[in-house]
């Protein structure tokens, strides 16, 4: 079966940051769950080049936005591979390519007769690139995002007829309530359209950088339309010769954070009916990465920060230090915790994460400590924690024991050996479980199931005590068949962390002499290997930072 999954495409005003890594690799997991369970899979990324963001980011630094987007989607290309990322395109807006496909579409659009012209006129912030709702102006006419004042603008351009959708929308949302996931987004969303919706510019006249309209040259078209159309072009000519359209789409996965919801679930699917395109098949939202506020942000900026575009306040802790104006330094206790993000300065940089523990445990954590779907804390200290706790001592020194033990008792191999039939009772169903919630991007709670049989294999390791058993020849089978049941219990907890941790569990299989990834492989006792090799001494998964 096809399976195609996407990230957003990231602005290219600056340097990627954690937040954006975060999408990244939780398409990244998806992407090798289904390659596990055999799908064809198409993993897409890339980054948003035009618009005003990235055309007032130039102006800032005195460059042109071409090279400015140049220089930075190189450095979001170069962060895939250090991350362990595998997506099969990288896309780029300011591709030729992809400029005639947006052509194309939004004429196609206005041939189906839902563009015609008009004035402008309300609130708009360059930063977000979006004209306001009523809804969406915070207090004295700010961006509730950047808190910064919004512009008032008039402007004759181009209009999509977003309000002839509204029935459709409503429609789609009371037949498809797994469209948006999870389900207080969904609600977010169809909340939104049930205020009634207005018809939205499509083209800009004051901004040259941007795709040319083509029935008016004075014209280029909103930001937010060449971005969202990523998604279908791509599949045209990611791979040379060949139109992968028919094959991929529609997406079964849109990742995307809860700040930019409203354009893909109400923006999207309008602009896919009226273009006569089908309709993704699920958008699952994510929270933000939260970190401290940076030095001497008091109450008012660290408060309003936090809250999300949907008006939705994000965990603020350490009130009582803001609420008494003190300034607060960043990582300190108590200092309020906001989005994450270049403009407030309290970003994290994905490349020193990677440096200092290795691509895994940052994949790891950042599901583990942050529940998929939610806003939640991140900081060095947590990395360090989780990474000591959990990978090193929990997993790898749990995948060290086991294989030790093997080598030393049986120099490596025990052909034969009965599993434990009660250790094999507490695996059953797991790999389903599993496959279910990853299927649903429930990646936390796909970990937390995992994680839950790491723990049990350590205590079976107490019970059994191998080390005792061998000290009596009498035992010998009964210390094969503990032995042989962590081998396998290892193995399974392995091929089900593969999507999570890709490079550790390569080199544990490898070591265990069961190399198979497969998900049809994964159940207790299903190994396809029937006289796996020896296994092999294996260095720490996780050595000391
Ligand atoms: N270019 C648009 C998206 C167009 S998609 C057709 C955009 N770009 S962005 O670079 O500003 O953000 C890209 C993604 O990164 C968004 O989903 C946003 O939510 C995510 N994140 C940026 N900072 C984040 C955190 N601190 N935490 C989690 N995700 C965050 O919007």
């Amino acid at each position: 079966m096809p399976f195609y999954v996407t990230t957003p495409i990231y602005y290219v005003n600056a340097a990627p940051h954690l937040g954006h890594a975060y999408t990244t690799i939780a398409a990244d997991v998806l992407a090798r769950h289904m390659r596990q369970r055999g799908e064809d899979v198409f993993f897409l990324t890339g980054t948003d080049e035009h618009g005003e963001p990235v055309a007032l980011a130039a102006e800032r630094e005195g460059t042109t936005p071409q090279e400015l987007a140049d220089r930075n989607a190189a450095r979001f290309q170069a962060l895939m591979p250090p991350l362990e990322v595998t997506n099969d395109f990288f896309i780029r807006t300011s591709d030729p390519r992809h400029e005639r496909k947006v052509q194309e579409i939004l004429s196609r659009v206005r041939d189906n007769g839902y563009v015609y012209e008009g004035k402008y006129s309300g609130w708009y912030c360059p930063r977000c690139a979006d004209f306001k709702t009523e809804a969406e102006i915070a207090e004295g006419n700010t961006c509730p995002i950047h808190h910064i004042p919004l512009l008032w603008e008039e402007e004759e351009n181009y209009f999509f007829a977003l309000s002839r959708f509204q029935e459709p929308l409503e429609r789609l949302y009371s037949e498809r309530p797994d469209f948006v996931l999870p389900a207080h987004h969904f609600n977010e969303a169809r909340s939104f359209i049930a205020q009634g919706l207005q018809d939205v510019s499509l083209t800009r006249k004051t901004l040259r950088w941007g795709v040319r309209v083509p029935w008016d040259a004075g014209h280029v078209f909103y930001v937010w339309f060449d971005a969202l159309l990523n998604y279908v072009t791509a599949l045209s000519f990611a791979r040379e010769g060949e139109d992968l359209l028919g094959r991929f789409w529609p997406a079964d996965f849109h990742l995307i954070g809860k700040d930019i919801l409203k354009f893909h679930a109400v923006f999207w699917p309008a602009l896919l009916m009226a273009a006569e395109l089908e309709l993704p098949r699920h958008l699952f939202v994510h929270g933000f990465l939260l970190s401290p506020a940076p030095e001497g942000a008091g109450e008012d900026s660290a408060a309003q920060a936090a809250v999300g575009a949907d008006g939705d306040p994000a965990a603020v802790e350490g009130g009582a230090a803001a609420e008494a104006g003190a300034p607060v330094e960043a990582g300190a206790p108590g200092a309020a915790l906001e989005k994450m993000s270049k403009s407030r300065g309290n970003v994290i940089d994905p490349f020193d994460i990677v440096d200092t523990f290795g691509a895994d445990a940052l994949r790891y954590y950042l599901f583990r400590e942050v529940t998929f779907g939610q806003d939640g804390p991140v900081s060095q200290a947590g990395f360090a924690a989780r990474y000591e706790t959990e990978l090193a001592n929990e997993y790898g020194n749990l995948a060290s024991r086991v294989i030790a033990m093997v080598v030393r008792y049986r120099d490596g191999r025990l052909p034969g050996a009965e599993l434990d039939n009660e250790l094999a009772g507490e695996f059953l169903g797991l790999h389903e479980r599993v496959a279910e919630l990853m299927d649903g991007a429930r990646l936390s709670a796909a970990l937390e199931e995992i994680w839950q049989r790491v723990r049990r294999l350590n205590r079976y390791v107490e019970e059994r005590a191998p080390w005792q058993l061998a000290r009596d020849p009498e035992q010998a089978a009964e210390l094969e068949s503990v032995l042989a049941s962590l081998v396998e219990g290892l193995r399974v907890v392995t091929v089900l962390l593969a999507p999570f941790l890709p490079a550790s569990t390569e080199r544990l299989l490898a070591s265990l002499g069961r190399p198979e990834l497969a998900l049809a492989a994964a159940p207790f006792g299903a190994a396809t290997e029937a006289e796996p090799g020896p296994l092999a001494e294996l260095a720490p998964l996780f050595p000391k930072v």
